[in-house]
């Protein structure tokens, strides 16, 4: 089964509710033709509802860019997964290397929310990346196989099919310097065998693995067409309406 390409964008800690439906107003009209991909916003949670409200009935979906995982209670400040589920989102930023550096997320603290997401029937995106240092010491590949096999730890055969993971370099998000095609190449398939040893082949090829960090229209075609890329998790470049649209539209 071919896997379809998810174009994601991660608007962080940006954009008012009013700008924020400016935006996807722009997006829907923009992408309506757009098939055989999946579109995907991710908002700051005080405009997930009014988003998804502006895109009922288009072919673009929302997520939240993280959760806490109980169903309610006590923990002042958090979101769960029942409440984003509630204000029509389908997917989850989880794991996201602002979280893990600034708000000091574990492997497994990310593992828990990636159950709770499943348990409520919604789609994590997986976030794993290495440092500069990290990549400096050529451990690269095992900061990112031991982030990916922790935080599925548990996570069924089954629920693969709703998981995505993004690999996203910490040396490239908001930076300009974008991992080459060839560096992002190898560390998917340094997941998709971690997948695959983790699942098994059948499974681990259906995984969407996204690439994130400093994507731009000026070169998403070139990520694109490496043959393990399933697709892009954009920031910077997601939050104004042409930029994002010519990247769902790369050209492979
Ligand atoms: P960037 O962010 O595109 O601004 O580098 C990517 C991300 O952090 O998801």
């Amino acid at each position: 089964m071919a896997r379809k390409k998810i174009m994601a964008g991660n608007w962080k800690m940006h954009k008012t509710v009013g700008e924020s439906v400016t935006l996807v107003e722009q997006l829907r009209e923009a992408l309506a033709e757009v098939t055989g991909r999946e579109i995907l916003v991710c908002p700051p949670f005080t405009a997930l509802y009014a988003v998804a409200q502006a895109l009922q009935g288009s072919n673009i979906q929302v997520g939240a860019q993280n959760l806490y995982p109980a169903e309610q209670g006590a923990y002042t400040g958090e979101t769960s997964p029942k409440m984003i589920l509630d204000v029509g989102c389908s997917h989850v930023i989880l794991g996201h290397s602002e979280r893990r550096q600034y708000f000091q997320e574990s492997d497994q603290f990310v593992n828990e929310k990636l159950k709770a997401a499943l348990g409520y029937g919604l789609k994590p995106v997986l976030c794993v990346g290495e440092t500069l240092e990290q990549r400096g010491e050529g451990r690269q590949k095992t900061v990112v196989s031991f982030q990916v096999e922790r935080g599925l730890q548990s996570i069924p055969a089954e629920a693969m099919k709703d998981v995505a993971v993004a690999y996203e370099p910490i040396w490239a998000i908001g930076t300009g310097h974008t991992a080459t095609p060839q560096q992002a190449d190898e560390m998917h398939a340094t997941i998709r065998n971690n997948l695959s040893g983790l699942y098994g082949d059948a499974v681990a090829q259906d995984v969407c693995i996204l690439y994130g960090g400093s994507v731009k229209p000026g070169n998403v075609d070139e990520l694109m067409a490496q043959p393990e890329m399933d697709g892009a998790l954009v920031g910077g470049a997601s939050l104004d309406a042409e930029s994002f649209v010519r990247i769902v539209k790369f050209q492979s």
